[in-house]
């Protein structure tokens, strides 16, 4: 059977991973979450000491630093240089930094490259903010997963508190407020829905019921 490529694109708690992650094991595809790519780099910065606002600094540790991604059944396992991050990458400082980091052109540069080289063989599903615009323009398949703010902050609080993260719902709208903000604003790859994308708005939707629409969307397509 043709596998294709599934872009899947939306603002932060949309339920992108969740539901890219559902429809790639339901498909039996490989599931990319590059927000936690640009997450393992912002960890690897704050690690480092590196000014997250740096440009040259910042592509300069990017080129030396491994990422790697390894399938799991809660998402992407991650590694940095070897060590594992996938809960590290998800702290607060992490995430309050990450945006300053992925606006930078020559980090984004690097990233797209190395995530169209993860989906070179197609039968991906990848997640993120920018994949149906700029990583896989041609993908036969966009996304464009959104949400209310207040459904998304309550996604995301739950989330923190599920794995016992400190969290604060009213704290969390703001950031995600904040978040959005820089995503869709920023100057290069802003968060845009790509114009051939099908809007799914999961407000009042589970992750299985959006995933399972994703499905049926690609198996129109495969
Ligand atoms: O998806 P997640 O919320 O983990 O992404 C973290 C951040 O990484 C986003 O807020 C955004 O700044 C950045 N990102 C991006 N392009 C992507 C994926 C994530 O700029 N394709």
């Amino acid at each position: 059977m043709n596998k294709i490529n599934i872009a899947i694109d939306g603002p932060a708690g949309a339920g992108k991973s969740t539901v890219a992650r559902t429809a790639a094991s339901q498909l039996q595809y490989v599931y990319i979450d590059t927000g936690a790519m640009y997450r393992a780099l912002t960890w690897n910065a704050i690690h480092h000491n590196v000014d997250i606002q740096d440009e040259a600094e910042i592509s300069m540790l990017l080129k030396k630093t491994d990422i790697e991604l390894l399938p799991s059944l809660e998402g992407n396992r991650v590694f940095v240089d070897g060590e594992e991050v996938t809960s590290a990458i998800r702290s607060n400082d992490v995430t309050a930094a990450v945006s300053d980091v992925s606006a930078h052109e020559e980090v984004r540069r690097q990233m797209v490259k190395k995530q169209q080289e993860l989906a070179q063989d197609g039968g991906a599903v990848l997640d993120g903010r920018d994949i149906g615009t700029a990583v896989l323009p041609d993908a036969e398949l966009k996304v464009f997963l959104s949400a209310s703010v207040e459904e998304r902050a309550k996604r995301r609080h739950l989330e923190n508190v599920g794995k016992g993260i400190s969290s604060d719902l009213q704290m969390m709208m703001k950031d995600i407020q904040v978040r959005d903000g820089k995503d869709t604003e920023r100057d290069i790859s802003p968060l845009v829905q790509a114009g051939d994308a099908v809007h799914v708005d999961t407000t009042d939707l589970t992750a299985e019921e959006a995933a399972a629409e994703i499905c049926v969307l690609a198996r129109e397509r495969i």
